[in-house]
């Protein structure tokens, strides 16, 4: 039977839709607006994600895109073309461009404002 599952890419295209992103394993749904990163999205809907320089230097956020395609808002965020080709990715810094399902345990539930 063929795969179905989107190849995982990077792409440098604007975004121009809000996708679903799924955090595995403990299931945590949200949106992710145009123009928002992965995180931005985590924060809003009350998902925290680790974190430290939210600018796509530090990788304190790197975690694994397990399926689903996002694109980078400059050339080089920090993280390696063959981390990127092995599905590593930085929600602080990613946006999405499909649906996504990341692979990032140490998610939790953000405290009550
Ligand atoms: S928080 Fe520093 S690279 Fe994502």
């Amino acid at each position: 039977m063929p795969d179905s599952t989107p190849p995982l890419t990077t792409e440098h295209a604007a975004p121009d839709a809000a996708f679903e992103v799924r955090i595995a394993p403990d299931g945590w749904v949200f949106s992710a607006t145009p123009g928002q990163s992965v995180l931005q999205a985590a924060l809003s809907a009350g998902v925290e994600l680790e974190s430290s320089c939210r600018n796509g230097t530090c990788r304190a956020c790197l975690c694994r895109l397990v399926q689903g395609q996002v694109a980078y808002p400059m050339a080089w965020p920090g993280v390696s073309a063959d981390e990127q080709a092995e599905g590593w990715f930085l929600p602080c810094v990613a946006m999405a461009r499909s649906d996504l399902v990341v692979e990032q345990p140490m998610a939790w539930p953000a405290p009550a404002p």
